[in-house]
């Protein structure tokens, strides 16, 4: 358990997700064993100005909890007053993005763009820690800009902790980097030496192996999960238990997969309006790497209804 005022954090949390970590994900992540996540990045201008779809971005239900919300944005004030609603609207956690590399965001000198201005971040999260009175206040970053030192990313995170954030996740690439590369985790370490508060490790997790590693190389207090979790809600628990010296639990095997995946198309059926392409896609996560995958996703792709989708994952 990793401490934090009024919430305590669990050693392996999932990250923020655009377009993947909505409410039916993380319930089906939470009855395997995930015991924190975060909602997708929410544009504050948007939340502030309350933008139609804004909402449906936040939807969460009594039983997908403790969850935190994510904040993009670059204007201080708008910032705090979309963390002050946040907290009002009963999240657990605040983060600030400082991590997006999307040139929509980036252009307008948000998300990783943030690494490059330290007094507007320190704006940022003096107002955002000013705005809430109870909850927790994070930031998730990447390594830096273009320099993949780990140096910018080491004095946000000071400039962080002297606002009084509670911790920081770091992702161990740069904007420049995307998605492209391998995740470093010698770099995330010297972020994590160069301060106090806890921090969460980020960047290529995908099973106990790699969880331990970035733990060894960084030092970091926890492991936050990105991509390795997607179709894989038996991730948590396993890294959880190996890390805690628990026996791991069994590997699913292909009818446990399917039947998952059908509770899953289910959940996407009641929260989400129109389904079918975002189901398109999740289909696809959970059989990543069973033989014959790239058949079964051509049908898939060619199907038109749930009921199509539903015959296909029984088939397969
Ligand atoms: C499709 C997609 C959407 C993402 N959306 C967000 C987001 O909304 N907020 C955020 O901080 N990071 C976002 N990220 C970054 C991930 O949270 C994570 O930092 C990154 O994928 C590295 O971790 P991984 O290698 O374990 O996937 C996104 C990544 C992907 C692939």
């Amino acid at each position: 358990m990793i401490r934090l005022k009024q919430l305590d954090l669990p050693t392996v949390v999932q990250s923020p997700m655009a377009n993947c970590t909505d409410l039916p994900f993380r319930l089906i992540a939470r009855a395997h064993g995930m015991r924190f996540a975060f909602l997708e990045m929410i544009s504050s201008e948007a939340l502030v100005r309350d933008v139609r779809g804004t909402r449906e971005l936040m939807q969460t239900s009594p039983d997908d909890r403790p969850v935190g919300a994510q904040l993009v944005g670059c204007d201080p004030d708008v910032m705090g007053e979309a963390a002050a609603k946040i907290e009002a609207m009963g999240f657990d956690l605040i983060d600030m993005n400082l991590g997006c590399p999307v040139p929509k965001i980036v252009s307008k000198g948000g998300g990783s763009m943030l690494l490059r201005e330290p007094s507007m971040a320190q704006q940022i999260f003096t107002n955002v820690v000013r705005s809430v009175k109870r909850v927790p206040v994070t930031v998730k970053m990447r390594l830096g800009f273009s320099d993949s030192s780990g140096a910018e990313a080491a004095t946000i995170a000071c400039i962080a902790q002297d606002c009084g954030v509670d911790a920081i996740a770091v992702h161990g690439r740069t904007r420049e980097q995307g998605y492209c590369g391998s995740a470093n985790y010698e770099a995330i370490g010297r972020v994590k030496a160069a301060v106090s508060i806890p921090v969460f490790g980020n960047g290529d997790v995908v099973d106990v192996a790699s969880a331990r590693r970035l733990l060894d190389v960084s030092g970091c207090d926890g492991v936050m999960l990105g991509r390795g979790a997607l179709g894989n809600p038996w991730i948590y628990e396993d890294i959880e238990a190996a890390l805690a010296g628990r026996a791991r639990p069994a590997a699913p095997d292909l009818a446990q997969r399917k039947r998952v995946l059908l509770r899953h198309v289910e959940l996407q059926e009641r929260y989400e309006e129109w389904p079918i392409g975002h189901l398109r896609r999740i289909i696809c996560w959970y059989f990543k790497d069973v033989p014959g995958v790239a058949e079964f996703r051509n049908r898939i792709n060619r199907a038109h209804t749930v009921a199509e989708m539903r015959a296909l994952i029984d088939a397969f």
